[in-house]
């Protein structure tokens, strides 16, 4: 029960995890506030560039395509029913997460932060409302039937613990400058 729950929380937002990272991997170039200010603050900031969001979007779909190819196979190995994505729900999770992550930096230079300060919660927790909300508009039924009460509830505890797991990761590696 536990297992399933945590295997199908796991499964089905892989395709909102991996956007992140791989905008980190690629980003640079042009921001996508072009350099723009509002009250005297950049309107997001140099994190995030069209770059890093195409191909975060980009990974995240590509990541839900090999999932379905992939959802037979390791369903019957542990014994759980995965889902499978429709084309609209992995392009709403990967677009999702990178919106969420982008409104969470809209929200942090309104509040004065500049670009890489930590916002915890908002850091860990951007994603997840941005993917969920755009996956439940685009794929309604999809949604509904994937993500019940109990597999969203482990989607809100263990993605916050894989975020921070992660990111220190990352650090560590030298891939991002801060560790949150
Ligand atoms: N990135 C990007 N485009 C995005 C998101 C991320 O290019 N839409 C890249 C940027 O190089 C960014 C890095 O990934 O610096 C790390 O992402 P994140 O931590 O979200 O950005 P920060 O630089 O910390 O900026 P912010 O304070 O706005 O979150
Ligand atoms: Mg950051």
């Amino acid at each position: 029960m536990v297992v399933s729950l945590v295997a199908t929380a796991f499964w089905a937002m892989l395709p909102a995890y991996v956007p992140n990272n791989a905008a980190v991997l690629a980003g640079g170039g042009r921001p996508i506030d072009g350099g723009r200010t509002w009250g005297g603050r950049r309107v997001l900031g140099d994190g995030k560039t069209w770059r890093g969001t195409a191909a975060g979007t980009l990974a995240g779909t590509l990541l839900a395509v090999a999932l379905n190819a992939a959802a037979p196979a390791v369903s019957s190995a542990l014994g759980v029913s995965l889902p499978t994505f429709p084309l609209a729900a992995g392009v709403g999770l990967a677009l999702g997460a990178m919106l969420g992550d982008i409104g969470a930096s809209f929200l942090k230079r309104r509040s004065g932060r500049e670009r890489g300060a930590a916002f915890p919660g908002l850091d860990q927790l951007d994603f997840v409302v941005g993917a969920l909300a755009l996956a439940f508009v685009v794929a309604p039924g999809w949604f509904s039937a994937t993500f019940t009460l109990p597999v969203l509830a482990v989607v809100f505890v263990m993605t916050p613990v894989l975020h921070v797991v992660t990111n220190v990761g990352a650090y560590l590696l030298g891939l991002k400058n801060e560790p949150w």
